[in-house]
């Protein structure tokens, strides 16, 4: 989780949901689950994660019974609310999760099916680090109901992965894959472009190397040089150079044109997949607003339209499970002028787009004749962007949005 936490207003000490939210049993559930440690902290990073010297006295062997505080406390919340369902899918997220013995992953997807249950085809992912996982530990977690594995690979070139900080084998990387598939698991691999000193011929390097991997899906980020981070530090010491988004942008197109002749089709800004079955339902789910309770320290959850997060230091999230407290630091409830905002910037990140609702047209109009929009799909009321409108959504938002009624 990015920065330090929203202010929000105080959530009731049981955790209950606030007054006027009530779940539509209709709208998939979905849980994720974050687990807050690394071995070490990648220099471009800021998300919510403790290599072990940072812990302040809590303990990563007991996570596995804290989380399981919350799942229960999750289970009253939404069953008083009249909103328990099974789970449409689950996402054990990071942080490193893998740097758990894999029986504790399963442990917690056991204690989430035997509160909430867990649809049948339900997707149940890890994020992994290549160098964190083996034959062994992928078939160990197949057999325990996970069904996809989401690996944090950046690039296979030496000196860009030197400059993330990264520490696992390129080399390896290929081998990991196919211990993944041949443990049953889809496979999902993260790429970050744009790292300083990358080339566009690194860049097609690592696109090569995923066309050879033949993996069926694909995220590719453009680095985010985070405030606080010791890649930001090293920028403004002079040490590498700023990143380059004419470059990023270069790299996008590149990407793109790559995956798409390989069969990977683009279906969100970031990601790409070979079939509507591998795309990321649990992302999916995300950007088409439905509800999810977010396990573990800095989590974030949003259920009927409400949002909280939880303290985020372990040690915190801790202490406040086991005197019965709830974890939220804080929650929302979004206004009506906030949740179109959301709706849009959200629904236009996805292929299929969002309606237009009560957007200008006069704005859309010049959203397509400027090349942001598809044209066809805005003359049935239908926002999708083109590629160029991709590059630049948040601009195409930030339009319709200033000029809606
Ligand atoms: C929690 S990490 C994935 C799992 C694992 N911790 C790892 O790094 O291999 C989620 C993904 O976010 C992306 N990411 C993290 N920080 C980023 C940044 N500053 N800019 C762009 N992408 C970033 C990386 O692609 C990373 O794989
Ligand atoms: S391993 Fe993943 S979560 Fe951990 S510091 Fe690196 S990018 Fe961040």
């Amino acid at each position: 989780m990015a920065g330090p936490l929203p202010e929000g207003r105080r959530p009731a000490p049981d955790g209950s949901l606030p007054a006027g939210i009530t779940p539509n049993v209709a709208t998939p559930l979905s849980a994720d689950v974050h687990v807050p440690y690394c071995r070490v902290r990648c220099g471009y990073c800021d998300f919510n994660t403790y290599t072990s010297d940072e812990l302040r006295g809590s303990r990563r062997d007991t996570y596995v019974e804290v989380v399981a505080r919350e799942i229960e406390l999750a289970h009253r919340v939404v069953g008083e609310a009249g909103g328990l369902r099974p789970l449409h899918t689950v996402f054990f997220g990071g942080g490193t999760p893998t740097l758990l013995p894999a029986h504790e992953l399963i442990a917690m997807r056991e204690n989430l099916a035997s509160r909430f249950g867990i649809s049948d085809h339900a997707e149940i992912t890890t994020e992994a680090n290549p160098d964190s996982v083996d034959l062994a530990y992928l078939e160990e977690l197949a057999a325990g109901g996970f069904t996809r594995v989401s690996f944090g690979v950046q690039s296979v070139v030496p000196h860009v992965l030197a400059t993330l900080d990264r520490t696992h084998d390129p080399e390896r990387v290929g081998d990991v894959i196919t211990a993944a598939r041949s443990a049953g698991l889809n496979v999902s691999i993260d790429l970050i472009y744009g790292t300083p000193g990358e080339s566009l011929d690194d860049w097609r390097r690592s696109l090569d190397a995923v066309l050879e991997w033949g993996v069926d899906h694909v995220s590719a980020y453009a680095l985010i040089v985070e405030e606080g981070t010791a890649l930001e530090r090293r920028i403004r010491r002079g040490e590498i150079a700023a990143v380059d988004d004419d470059l990023h942008a270069d790299m996008y197109e590149m990407a793109d044109d790559i995956f798409a002749s390989a069969g990977l089709e683009w279906y969100e800004i970031s990601n790409w997949s070979r079939t509507a079955e591998t795309r990321s339902q649990h992302n999916l789910a995300y950007w088409r607003g439905h509800d999810w309770w977010g396990f573990g320290p800095g989590a974030h959850s949003h259920v009927a339209g409400a949002r909280w997060w939880n303290v985020k230091h372990p040690a915190e999230y801790e202490r406040l499970l086991t005197s019965g407290i709830t974890p939220a630091a804080g929650y929302e409830v979004p206004t009506a002028e906030e949740r179109e905002l959301e709706r849009l910037m959200l629904g236009l990140r996805v292929s299929e787009g969002v309606a237009a609702g009560a957007v200008n047209i006069a704005t859309v109009t010049e959203l397509v004749e400027t090349g942001l929009l598809n044209d066809e799909a805005a003359r049935t009321g239908q926002l999708v962007l083109t590629r160029n409108g991709r590059l630049r959504a948040d601009e195409v938002v930030r339009r319709l949005v200033e000029t809606s009624d």
